[in-house]
C-alpha cells in the first residue's frame, strides 16, 4: 500500500470545519442559517483593481510574471510601507509578492527555520489565527505558547515575554489587530515588547526575529492607533512585515500576500523566498499585479467606507453581546471578530438534550438548533477552549438576528 508523508499525516484535519461544513449542508437544505463563521468581508473588491485586472487581461498580461513580482509593483508595495506603515529604508528588493498572506508566512517561516530544527522556537501569543502553529511546524519550528486572557484584551506583556525568551527562540509571531481576538496593542504596548526583544537580541537570543502579521492594519475602530513594529528603529532591521490586500480590500479570492524587511537581511530573505516561491508557485498571476497597484494607489476611499461600515458593526454586536447574560468579551479594536467566553454556559443541557460541555458542543447545539454558525475557540489555543469567534462579516440585519437567535439560545439552556 502507497503511504503518505509524516508531514501531512500529522496535519489535524480541522474540527471548525466540521461546524462549516454542517452550516453549508443545512443552507442547502433551505434552512436559514445565520453565518457568522466566515473570516472574509462581504463587500465587492473596489472598482479600480477589478478594472486594472481587466484592462491587463484584455491587453494580453497572461503569461508567467518575475517569481516574487515585478519590480513597478514590489516598489508600490515598498512605497506604502514606508508611507503608511513608517517602514524605513524598505525598497522593492526587500518586499515578495505571494499567493495570499497565508503563502507569505509559509515562505517566510521556512525561510527563517530548518527542519527538526533545534534552535527554532516560535514564540506564539495565543489565542491565535489556527495557521500560525501549523505553518510554524511544517517549517521544523516548535511552538511555545504564551498565553493570554480577556482580561488583557488577549495581550502578552513585556514581563511574559522576557521570561519566555531562550536562547533556542528565533521568531516572536505577533497578529495585530488580532484573528480571533478583535483587539490590538497600542504603540507603547508594542514599543515596550519591541525593547525586549532588542535586549535579547542583544543577549540571549541573537537571532530572534519579528514576525508580524498586519492583515487587519486597516480594519480598526477602538480609537487606537495601528502601529507597525517594525518602524521602531531598534527592532527595524530584525522584523519581517507580512500583509495582502483580503481583508482591507475584499479581496480574499485574489490571493495577493507580501512579506517585507528593511536591510542586509531583508535582501538575504527576499532571495531566499525568491528560490523557495520559484520551485513551489512560481509567480502569482501577471494580470493581478496591475490590481495590487490600483488597490494601494488608488482604493482609499472604499477602504475607509468598509472601515465605517465595521466600526458601525462593532459597536452594534459588542452592545448586542453585552445585553446577553453569561457572555463576557473585550471590546472589539479591530479585525471584524468578538471572541466571548461562552463558558459560563457549559454544564448546561439544550432544549434539543445536547450536553454543552466545552466551546465545540456550544457551537454545535448552537447551530443544530438556532441555527448560527460561530467558530468554537479551542483550535486557537490556549484559553480559546472556553470561546466563540463571532465574525461580523455581515450586515447589520444579519448580526441582530443572528445576535437575538444567540440571546433566545442562551437562555433556553438548563
Ligand atoms: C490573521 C490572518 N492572517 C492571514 C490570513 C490569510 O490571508 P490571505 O487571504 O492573504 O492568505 C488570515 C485569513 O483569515 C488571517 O486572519
Amino acid at each position: 500500500m502507497p503511504r503518505l508523508s509524516t508531514r501531512v499525516r500529522s496535519l489535524k484535519p480541522s474540527a471548525t470545519l466540521a461546524i462549516a461544513a454542517k452550516a453549508k449542508a443545512l443552507t442547502r437544505q433551505g434552512v436559514p442559517v445565520v453565518n457568522f463563521s466566515l473570516g472574509e468581508p462581504d463587500f465587492e473588491t473596489p472598482a479600480p483593481a477589478r478594472r486594472a485586472a481587466e484592462r491587463a487581461i484584455e491587453a494580453g498580461q497572461t503569461h508567467y510574471a518575475p517569481t516574487i513580482g515585478d519590480p513597478e509593483t514590489r516598489a508600490v508595495v515598498a512605497e506604502k510601507l514606508v508611507r503608511e506603515n513608517g517602514l524605513r529604508g524598505v525598497t522593492g528588493d526587500h518586499v515578495a509578492i505571494s499567493s495570499g498572506a497565508k503563502h507569505s508566512l509559509y515562505l517566510v517561516l521556512h525561510s527563517l527555520l530548518d527542519p527538526r530544527d533545534d534552535a527554532g522556537d516560535v514564540l506564539l501569543p495565543t489565542p491565535s489565527w489556527v495557521s500560525y502553529a501549523p505553518i510554524s511546524e511544517l517549517a521544523g519550528g516548535r511552538v511555545v505558547e504564551l498565553p493570554t486572557t480577556p482580561e488583557s484584551d488577549f495581550k502578552i506583556s513585556p514581563a511574559q515575554l522576557r521570561a519566555a525568551i531562550t536562547p533556542r527562540s528565533r521568531v516572536l509571531m505577533l497578529n495585530t489587530p488580532s484573528n480571533p481576538c478583535g483587539t490590538m496593542y497600542t504603540p507603547d504596548e508594542l514599543r515596550a515588547l519591541a525593547a525586549v526583544v532588542a535586549e535579547a537580541a542583544r543577549t540571549v537570543a541573537p537571532e530572534l526575529i519579528i514576525v508580524v502579521d498586519e492583515i487587519y492594519e486597516k480594519i480598526v475602530f477602538g480609537g487606537i492607533e495601528h502601529l507597525s513594529i517594525g518602524s521602531i528603529p531598534e527592532v527595524a532591521e530584525r522584523t519581517v512585515t507580512i500583509n495582502g490586500l483580503s481583508k482591507a480590500f475584499a479581496m480574499t479570492g485574489w490571493r495577493v500576500g507580501y512579506a517585507a524587511c528593511p536591510g542586509e537581511f531583508g535582501l538575504a530573505l527576499m532571495r531566499g523566498i525568491d528560490a523557495l516561491q520559484g520551485q513551489m508557485t512560481s509567480c502569482i498571476p501577471a494580470f493581478i499585479l496591475p490590481a495590487i497597484r490600483a488597490a494601494l494607489k488608488e482604493c482609499g476611499a472604499e477602504t475607509e467606507a468598509m472601515r465605517e461600515a465595521f466600526a458601525r458593526r462593532a459597536r452594534l454586536i459588542y452592545d448586542l453581546a453585552s445585553g446577553i447574560p453569561g457572555l463576557r468579551c473585550p471590546r472589539p479594536t479591530g479585525a471584524f471578530y468578538i471572541f466571548p467566553d461562552v463558558s459560563a454556559f457549559f454544564g448546561k443541557t439544550s432544549p434539543g438534550g445536547a450536553a454543552i460541555t466545552d466551546s465545540l458542543s456550544f457551537g454545535a447545539a448552537l447551530l443544530n438548533e438556532a441555527h448560527v454558525a460561530v467558530v468554537p475557540g479551542v483550535e486557537f489555543g490556549s484559553c480559546g477552549g472556553d470561546h466563540v469567534r463571532v465574525s461580523f462579516a455581515c450586515s447589520e440585519e444579519t448580526i441582530k438576528a443572528g445576535m437575538g437567535a444567540i440571546a433566545r439560545f442562551t437562555a433556553s439552556l438548563r
